[in-house]
Protein backbone atom coordinates (compact mmCIF):
# COMPACT_ATOMS: atom_id res chain seq x y z
CA UNK A 1 0.00 0.00 0.00
CA UNK A 2 1.43 3.90 -1.10
CA UNK A 3 0.93 5.16 2.60
CA UNK A 4 -0.88 9.06 2.25
CA UNK A 5 2.09 9.95 4.24
CA UNK A 6 4.68 8.31 6.66
CA UNK A 7 6.92 9.78 9.21
CA UNK A 8 10.62 10.07 8.73
CA UNK A 9 12.20 9.78 12.20
CA UNK A 10 15.80 9.30 11.39
CA UNK A 11 17.69 6.24 13.03
CA UNK A 12 20.41 8.71 15.08
CA UNK A 13 16.82 10.14 17.05
CA UNK A 14 16.11 6.67 18.05
CA UNK A 15 19.78 6.71 20.10
CA UNK A 16 18.49 9.59 21.77
CA UNK A 17 15.62 8.76 22.46
CA UNK A 18 16.94 6.11 24.54
CA UNK A 19 19.64 7.50 26.70
CA UNK A 20 16.60 10.28 27.21
CA UNK A 21 14.50 7.42 28.74
CA UNK A 22 18.26 6.36 30.45
CA UNK A 23 18.66 9.65 31.80
CA UNK A 24 15.42 9.86 33.70
CA UNK A 25 14.92 13.29 32.80
CA UNK A 26 11.70 12.61 30.64
CA UNK A 27 9.91 15.93 30.70
CA UNK A 28 10.51 19.30 29.36
CA UNK A 29 14.04 19.69 29.71
CA UNK A 30 16.91 20.06 27.43
CA UNK A 31 15.82 18.87 24.47
CA UNK A 32 12.21 20.64 24.28
CA UNK A 33 14.89 23.90 25.11
CA UNK A 34 16.81 22.66 22.00
CA UNK A 35 13.88 22.29 19.69
CA UNK A 36 12.17 25.45 20.76
CA UNK A 37 15.26 27.71 19.91
CA UNK A 38 15.84 25.04 16.48
CA UNK A 39 12.15 26.40 15.12
CA UNK A 40 12.71 29.85 17.26
CA UNK A 41 15.43 30.54 14.33
CA UNK A 42 13.95 28.63 11.53
CA UNK A 43 10.46 31.05 11.84
CA UNK A 44 12.59 33.73 12.93
CA UNK A 45 10.36 34.67 15.39
CA UNK A 46 10.97 36.38 18.93
CA UNK A 47 9.56 33.70 21.11
CA UNK A 48 8.71 29.78 20.89
CA UNK A 49 6.62 27.39 23.08
CA UNK A 50 6.52 24.09 22.70
CA UNK A 51 3.74 22.20 23.41
CA UNK A 52 1.63 18.90 23.62
CA UNK A 53 -0.46 19.39 20.55
CA UNK A 54 -1.59 21.69 18.04
CA UNK A 55 -5.04 21.29 19.72
CA UNK A 56 -3.25 22.65 22.78
CA UNK A 57 -1.59 25.37 21.05
CA UNK A 58 -4.75 26.90 20.02
CA UNK A 59 -6.24 26.87 23.44
CA UNK A 60 -3.68 28.24 25.37
CA UNK A 61 -3.60 30.99 22.63
CA UNK A 62 -7.26 31.74 23.25
CA UNK A 63 -7.34 31.72 26.61
CA UNK A 64 -3.63 33.78 27.10
CA UNK A 65 -5.26 36.38 24.84
CA UNK A 66 -7.99 36.31 27.11
CA UNK A 67 -11.00 35.26 24.74
CA UNK A 68 -13.53 33.74 25.87
CA UNK A 69 -18.13 34.07 27.09
CA UNK A 70 -19.33 36.59 24.82
CA UNK A 71 -16.75 37.08 22.26
CA UNK A 72 -16.46 36.15 18.54
CA UNK A 73 -14.25 34.36 16.48
CA UNK A 74 -13.92 34.59 12.77
CA UNK A 75 -12.37 30.82 11.51
CA UNK A 76 -12.41 29.67 8.04
CA UNK A 77 -15.67 27.07 6.96
CA UNK A 78 -13.34 24.36 6.20
CA UNK A 79 -10.58 22.92 8.46
CA UNK A 80 -9.71 20.48 11.10
CA UNK A 81 -12.45 20.98 13.56
CA UNK A 82 -9.87 21.75 16.44
CA UNK A 83 -10.05 25.29 15.10
CA UNK A 84 -14.09 25.70 15.58
CA UNK A 85 -13.51 23.76 19.05
CA UNK A 86 -10.87 25.30 20.95
CA UNK A 87 -13.37 28.29 20.58
CA UNK A 88 -16.35 26.53 21.53
CA UNK A 89 -14.14 25.36 24.41
CA UNK A 90 -13.38 28.77 25.95
CA UNK A 91 -16.75 29.98 25.72
CA UNK A 92 -16.80 32.09 22.56
CA UNK A 93 -18.54 31.55 19.20
CA UNK A 94 -17.02 30.41 15.94
CA UNK A 95 -17.91 32.44 13.14
CA UNK A 96 -17.69 30.67 9.86
CA UNK A 97 -16.79 32.69 6.71
CA UNK A 98 -16.56 30.30 3.22
CA UNK A 99 -13.35 29.24 2.03
CA UNK A 100 -12.14 30.23 -1.95
CA UNK A 101 -11.14 26.94 -4.04
CA UNK A 102 -8.35 28.45 -4.87
CA UNK A 103 -6.06 28.09 -2.06
CA UNK A 104 -8.73 26.51 0.63
CA UNK A 105 -8.41 28.80 2.93
CA UNK A 106 -10.76 32.16 4.35
CA UNK A 107 -12.23 33.74 1.98
CA UNK A 108 -10.60 37.85 2.71
CA UNK A 109 -13.73 39.13 1.08
CA UNK A 110 -16.28 37.32 3.30
CA UNK A 111 -14.95 38.43 6.79
CA UNK A 112 -15.91 42.23 6.98
CA UNK A 113 -19.56 41.06 7.02
CA UNK A 114 -18.86 39.13 9.74
CA UNK A 115 -17.37 41.52 12.11
CA UNK A 116 -19.56 42.58 14.92
CA UNK A 117 -18.58 44.65 18.36
CA UNK A 118 -18.27 41.24 19.76
CA UNK A 119 -15.45 39.91 17.15
CA UNK A 120 -12.19 39.68 19.13
CA UNK A 121 -10.05 37.40 16.46
CA UNK A 122 -10.00 35.90 13.46
CA UNK A 123 -7.95 32.58 12.82
CA UNK A 124 -6.49 31.67 9.61
CA UNK A 125 -5.97 28.84 8.93
CA UNK A 126 -3.26 28.01 6.68
CA UNK A 127 -4.56 24.73 5.32
CA UNK A 128 -2.94 21.81 3.88
CA UNK A 129 0.57 24.01 3.89
CA UNK A 130 -0.88 26.86 1.36
CA UNK A 131 -0.35 30.15 3.08
CA UNK A 132 -4.10 31.79 3.94
CA UNK A 133 -3.84 35.72 1.93
CA UNK A 134 -2.32 36.64 5.46
CA UNK A 135 -1.55 40.41 4.47
CA UNK A 136 -5.27 41.47 3.46
CA UNK A 137 -6.14 39.49 6.23
CA UNK A 138 -3.90 41.48 8.83
CA UNK A 139 -4.97 44.66 6.98
CA UNK A 140 -8.75 43.77 8.05
CA UNK A 141 -7.68 42.81 11.67
CA UNK A 142 -6.00 46.09 12.32
CA UNK A 143 -8.68 48.56 10.59
CA UNK A 144 -11.14 46.61 12.87
CA UNK A 145 -8.87 46.10 15.97
CA UNK A 146 -9.02 42.32 16.18
CA UNK A 147 -6.29 40.03 17.22
CA UNK A 148 -5.02 36.99 15.09
CA UNK A 149 -4.04 33.83 15.99
CA UNK A 150 -2.56 32.03 12.67
CA UNK A 151 -3.73 28.02 12.43
CA UNK A 152 -0.26 27.31 10.82
CA UNK A 153 -1.07 23.52 12.67
CA UNK A 154 -0.13 21.90 8.60
CA UNK A 155 2.45 25.37 7.50
CA UNK A 156 5.51 24.33 9.11
CA UNK A 157 8.20 26.58 6.02
CA UNK A 158 5.01 28.01 4.37
CA UNK A 159 5.78 31.52 2.79
CA UNK A 160 3.36 34.74 1.84
CA UNK A 161 5.83 37.64 0.30
CA UNK A 162 8.96 35.66 1.86
CA UNK A 163 7.41 36.08 5.31
CA UNK A 164 6.94 32.70 7.32
CA UNK A 165 3.24 31.62 7.70
CA UNK A 166 2.29 31.85 11.72
CA UNK A 167 4.65 35.35 12.33
CA UNK A 168 2.39 38.00 11.08
CA UNK A 169 -0.37 37.59 14.02
CA UNK A 170 0.06 37.81 17.72
CA UNK A 171 0.53 34.27 17.98
CA UNK A 172 1.02 31.50 15.33
CA UNK A 173 0.12 27.36 16.11
CA UNK A 174 1.48 24.49 14.41
CA UNK A 175 1.47 21.02 15.32
CA UNK A 176 3.74 18.01 15.15
CA UNK A 177 0.96 15.56 14.67
CA UNK A 178 2.32 12.28 12.56
CA UNK A 179 0.89 13.45 9.33
CA UNK A 180 2.84 16.55 9.34
CA UNK A 181 6.10 16.90 7.56
CA UNK A 182 8.04 17.28 11.34
CA UNK A 183 5.84 15.02 13.63
CA UNK A 184 6.88 14.33 17.33
CA UNK A 185 3.74 11.89 17.53
CA UNK A 186 1.34 14.43 19.28
CA UNK A 187 3.58 18.05 19.55
CA UNK A 188 2.67 21.27 19.28
CA UNK A 189 4.55 24.98 18.92
CA UNK A 190 3.35 28.60 19.57
CA UNK A 191 5.25 31.38 18.27
CA UNK A 192 4.96 35.28 19.05
CA UNK A 193 6.81 38.56 19.04
CA UNK A 194 4.89 39.24 22.43
CA UNK A 195 7.04 39.27 25.58
CA UNK A 196 4.27 39.56 27.99
CA UNK A 197 2.13 37.00 25.56
CA UNK A 198 4.97 34.60 25.73
CA UNK A 199 4.89 34.36 29.29
CA UNK A 200 1.39 33.69 29.65
CA UNK A 201 1.29 30.81 27.63
CA UNK A 202 4.84 29.33 28.73
CA UNK A 203 3.25 29.53 32.62
CA UNK A 204 -0.27 28.57 31.34
CA UNK A 205 1.30 25.10 29.78
CA UNK A 206 2.66 24.20 33.02
CA UNK A 207 0.21 24.30 35.43
CA UNK A 208 0.14 28.42 35.61
CA UNK A 209 3.50 28.24 37.36
CA UNK A 210 5.70 31.20 36.00
CA UNK A 211 9.40 31.11 36.20
CA UNK A 212 9.73 33.84 38.14
CA UNK A 213 6.16 34.29 40.29
CA UNK A 214 5.02 31.07 41.24
CA UNK A 215 1.68 29.73 40.77
CA UNK A 216 -0.12 32.56 38.81
CA UNK A 217 -2.95 31.35 36.25
CA UNK A 218 -5.36 28.15 36.97
CA UNK A 219 -3.06 26.79 33.81
CA UNK A 220 -3.07 23.16 32.39
CA UNK A 221 -0.29 20.63 31.55
CA UNK A 222 0.32 20.78 27.74
CA UNK A 223 3.99 19.94 28.51
CA UNK A 224 5.89 18.11 25.48
CA UNK A 225 8.40 14.66 26.94
CA UNK A 226 12.01 15.53 26.27
CA UNK A 227 11.92 12.18 24.17
CA UNK A 228 9.56 13.62 21.81
CA UNK A 229 11.03 16.49 21.44
CA UNK A 230 14.48 14.79 20.13
CA UNK A 231 12.40 13.32 17.49
CA UNK A 232 11.31 16.51 16.23
CA UNK A 233 14.76 17.89 16.80
CA UNK A 234 16.78 15.25 14.37
CA UNK A 235 14.10 15.71 11.80
CA UNK A 236 14.60 20.02 11.42
CA UNK A 237 18.41 18.95 10.40
CA UNK A 238 16.21 18.01 7.09
CA UNK A 239 13.40 20.31 7.06
CA UNK A 240 14.47 21.98 3.73
CA UNK A 241 15.06 19.04 1.51
CA UNK A 242 11.91 18.01 2.83
CA UNK A 243 9.97 20.70 1.89
CA UNK A 244 12.25 21.10 -1.40
CA UNK A 245 11.04 17.06 -2.24
CA UNK A 246 7.31 17.87 -1.24
CA UNK A 247 7.47 20.88 -3.93
CA UNK A 248 9.20 18.35 -6.50
CA UNK A 249 6.59 16.01 -5.90
CA UNK A 250 3.47 18.53 -6.27
CA UNK A 251 5.58 19.70 -9.62
CA UNK A 252 5.26 16.14 -10.57
CA UNK A 253 1.56 15.31 -9.57
CA UNK A 254 0.99 18.81 -11.60
CA UNK A 255 2.44 18.17 -14.57
CA UNK A 256 0.72 14.42 -15.32
CA UNK A 257 -2.72 15.64 -14.17
CA UNK A 258 -2.32 18.85 -16.48
CA UNK A 259 -4.99 17.63 -19.00
CA UNK A 260 -7.35 15.56 -16.85
CA UNK A 261 -10.34 17.14 -17.02
CA UNK A 262 -12.18 15.81 -13.71
CA UNK A 263 -9.80 17.11 -11.51
CA UNK A 264 -8.19 20.16 -10.76
CA UNK A 265 -4.58 20.63 -9.06
CA UNK A 266 -3.45 22.99 -6.63
CA UNK A 267 -3.54 26.40 -7.91
CA UNK A 268 0.64 27.65 -7.63
CA UNK A 269 0.45 31.78 -6.12
CA UNK A 270 3.73 33.63 -7.58
CA UNK A 271 3.96 35.16 -3.89
CA UNK A 272 3.00 31.91 -1.66
CA UNK A 273 5.50 29.44 -0.90
CA UNK A 274 3.08 26.22 -0.31
CA UNK A 275 4.90 23.32 1.19
CA UNK A 276 2.53 20.73 0.89
CA UNK A 277 1.78 19.06 3.31
CA UNK A 278 -1.38 17.57 1.62
CA UNK A 279 -1.63 17.84 -1.96
CA UNK A 280 -4.93 18.25 -2.17
CA UNK A 281 -6.82 17.80 -5.53
CA UNK A 282 -10.89 18.80 -6.15
CA UNK A 283 -12.32 16.57 -8.13
CA UNK A 284 -15.76 16.91 -10.55
CA UNK A 285 -19.30 17.17 -9.75
CA UNK A 286 -19.70 13.59 -11.29
CA UNK A 287 -16.73 12.00 -9.24
CA UNK A 288 -17.98 9.94 -6.48
CA UNK A 289 -15.23 10.76 -4.15
CA UNK A 290 -15.83 8.11 -1.51
CA UNK A 291 -15.82 5.33 -4.54
CA UNK A 292 -12.90 6.95 -5.67
CA UNK A 293 -11.09 6.43 -2.24
CA UNK A 294 -12.01 2.62 -2.34
CA UNK A 295 -11.08 2.19 -5.78
CA UNK A 296 -7.75 3.75 -5.29
CA UNK A 297 -7.36 1.77 -1.86
CA UNK A 298 -8.12 -1.55 -3.78
CA UNK A 299 -4.94 -0.55 -6.27
CA UNK A 300 -2.69 0.12 -3.28
CA UNK A 301 -3.03 3.67 -2.62
CA UNK A 302 -4.06 5.47 0.57
CA UNK A 303 -5.65 8.22 0.23
CA UNK A 304 -8.57 10.60 2.25
CA UNK A 305 -10.44 13.68 2.29
CA UNK A 306 -8.65 16.50 2.96
CA UNK A 307 -10.47 18.77 5.73
CA UNK A 308 -14.30 19.31 6.83
CA UNK A 309 -16.47 21.81 6.38
CA UNK A 310 -17.76 22.71 9.66
CA UNK A 311 -21.13 23.97 9.38
CA UNK A 312 -21.91 20.11 8.27
CA UNK A 313 -20.23 18.61 10.79
CA UNK A 314 -22.92 17.10 13.72
CA UNK A 315 -22.38 19.76 16.67
CA UNK A 316 -22.23 22.80 15.03
CA UNK A 317 -25.10 22.02 12.65
CA UNK A 318 -27.35 21.29 15.62
CA UNK A 319 -26.09 24.38 17.99
CA UNK A 320 -25.93 26.66 15.50
CA UNK A 321 -28.87 25.35 12.96
CA UNK A 322 -26.81 25.73 9.87
CA UNK A 323 -28.17 24.29 6.52
CA UNK A 324 -25.47 21.92 4.44
CA UNK A 325 -25.81 25.03 1.73
CA UNK A 326 -24.60 27.85 3.84
CA UNK A 327 -20.69 27.79 2.89
CA UNK A 328 -20.91 26.43 -0.51
CA UNK A 329 -17.01 26.34 -1.28
CA UNK A 330 -16.56 24.69 2.01
CA UNK A 331 -18.95 22.22 1.41
CA UNK A 332 -17.61 21.32 -2.24
CA UNK A 333 -13.76 21.04 -0.86
CA UNK A 334 -15.15 18.72 1.81
CA UNK A 335 -17.61 16.95 -0.62
CA UNK A 336 -14.76 16.63 -3.80
CA UNK A 337 -11.51 16.79 -2.21
CA UNK A 338 -9.20 14.38 -2.21
CA UNK A 339 -5.59 13.89 -0.75
CA UNK A 340 -3.17 12.29 -2.44
CA UNK A 341 0.27 10.48 -0.93
CA UNK A 342 3.14 13.04 -0.80
CA UNK A 343 6.33 12.91 1.51
CA UNK A 344 9.63 11.01 1.92
CA UNK A 345 7.90 7.81 2.07
CA UNK A 346 7.37 7.89 -1.71
CA UNK A 347 9.85 5.97 -4.29
CA UNK A 348 10.20 6.99 -7.68
CA UNK A 349 7.43 5.74 -9.82
CA UNK A 350 4.82 5.97 -7.14
CA UNK A 351 3.37 8.97 -8.13
CA UNK A 352 3.03 8.11 -12.12
CA UNK A 353 1.76 4.59 -10.72
CA UNK A 354 -1.15 6.93 -8.29
CA UNK A 355 -1.73 9.17 -11.41
CA UNK A 356 -1.90 6.57 -13.84
CA UNK A 357 -4.59 4.40 -11.15
CA UNK A 358 -6.42 7.69 -10.65
CA UNK A 359 -6.77 8.33 -14.37
CA UNK A 360 -8.06 4.33 -14.74
CA UNK A 361 -10.88 5.19 -12.64
C1 LIG B 1 -5.74 23.10 10.62
C2 LIG B 1 -5.50 22.31 11.86
N1 LIG B 1 -5.62 22.89 13.06
C3 LIG B 1 -5.39 22.24 14.21
C4 LIG B 1 -5.02 20.91 14.20
C5 LIG B 1 -4.80 20.20 15.49
O1 LIG B 1 -3.49 19.75 15.65
P1 LIG B 1 -3.18 18.49 16.62
O2 LIG B 1 -3.67 17.26 15.93
O3 LIG B 1 -1.70 18.51 16.77
O4 LIG B 1 -3.88 18.75 17.90
C6 LIG B 1 -4.87 20.24 12.97
C7 LIG B 1 -4.47 18.83 12.96
O5 LIG B 1 -4.17 18.25 11.98
C8 LIG B 1 -5.12 20.96 11.78
O6 LIG B 1 -5.00 20.37 10.59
Amino acid sequence: MIRLAKPGIPEAALSSVIEILKSGDLVQGRYVKEFETVLQEYLNTSYSIIVSSGTAALHLCLMALGIGKGDEVIIPAFSFPATANVVEIVGAVPVLVDITLDDYCLDVSGIVAKITDRTKAIIPVHEFGQSADIEPIMRIAREYDLLVIEDAACALGTEYNGRKAGTSGSFGCFSFHPRKAVTTGEGGLIVTEDRNLADKVQALRNHGISDNSGFVYPGLNYRMTDFQAALGLAQMDNIDKTIVNRIKMADSYNKLLENCDYIRTPVIFPDRKNVYQTYHILLAERIERDKLIEYLRRNGVQTNFGAHALHCLTYFKDKYGYEDTDFPAARQAYKKGLALPVGDHLKTGDIEYIVETLKNV
